[in-house]
């Protein structure tokens, strides 16, 4: 049986609704072919593409992208103008295959840093897809999860301020509602490529139960398959939360 007939037979429990990629390794991978890093990022949108296309084949509802990180604002500035620069034209040249395939493209992260062209094109195409009713993409920019919860507590205290919110109401319930993904439930899923093992700041709050899956892959590399492979695995393993084994196996 094919990836995508086994991933068809998966319980509605089995199945990730959210996955989450640390899209890592593009630069290494140039180096090994004698390239600029810079190639590594533009071979980098193949792998977006399938990605995208594998995880909405599989039924996946969400699926964010870490594409840039705070940190990376501190990379040479060539690389980081390339970076937007292939943004920018990336969302310009797949614009018709996410109305083809029903996408509907999101953002979270420090957007206002952006350049004001690749906040414009984001926010046209965010509005385009609005109604799409397929996978939903996330792509995170400029985004950090220590800059998201440094945000989310400046908007408390401004609520408290303001009077509609009080200390008492903060609550673990309470806080998701002030993240950049308070309309999504928490990754099932999380992805890094690129064979290190580490989260680099990346969905701090939101990660606290999410399966961990680290490959060796780099990014430039990665392809649908690789996807459906981790969502088979995924579909094995027993998700605890805390309790004992005995009481999630008498769980329907
Ligand atoms: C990930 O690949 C892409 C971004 C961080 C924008 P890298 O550019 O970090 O590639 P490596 O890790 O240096 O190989
Ligand atoms: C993580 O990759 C950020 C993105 C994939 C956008 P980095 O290459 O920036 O992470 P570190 O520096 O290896 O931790
Ligand atoms: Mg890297």
């Amino acid at each position: 049986m094919s990836l995508i007939e086994q991933i068809k037979l998966l319980t509605d429990k089995q199945l990730p609704k959210h996955i989450a990629i640390i899209m890592d390794g593009n630069g290494r991978w140039a180096k090994s072919q004698g390239l600029e890093r810079v190639h590594g990022h533009q071979q980098g949108v193949l792998s977006v593409r399938s990605t995208i296309e594998g995880a909405g084949e599989a039924g996946i509802r969400f699926l964010t992208l870490y594409a840039f990180s705070t940190e990376n604002w501190n990379r040479p500035k060539f690389e980081i103008d390339a970076l937007i620069a292939l943004l920018v034209q990336t969302i310009h040249l797949e614009k018709e295959n996410l109305m083809k395939n029903r996408v509907r493209l999101q953002t979270i992260g420090d957007i206002a840093s952006l350049p004001a062209h690749c906040q414009e094109q984001l926010s046209q195409i965010t509005r385009d897809t609005r109604d799409n009713t397929g996978l939903t993409v996330i792509l995170a920019l400029s985004y950090s999860g220590r800059w998201e919860l440094a945000h989310a507590l400046k908007n408390m205290i401004r609520d408290i301020n303001e009077g509609t919110l009080c200390p008492e109401q903060i609550s673990q319930e309470k806080i998701p509602h002030y993240l950049c993904t308070r309309d999504m439930p928490d990754p099932d899923i999380l992805i890094r490529t690129g064979g290190d093992y580490r989260i680099s700041n990346f969905l701090l709050w939101q990660i606290a139960y999410t399966e961990l899956f680290f490959v060796p892959a780099m990014w430039p590399d990665f392809r649908k398959e690789h996807l459906w492979n981790i969502i088979l695995d995924f579909s094995k393993r027993q998700r605890r939360f805390g309790k004992t084994g005995e009481q999630v196996e008498h769980e329907i």
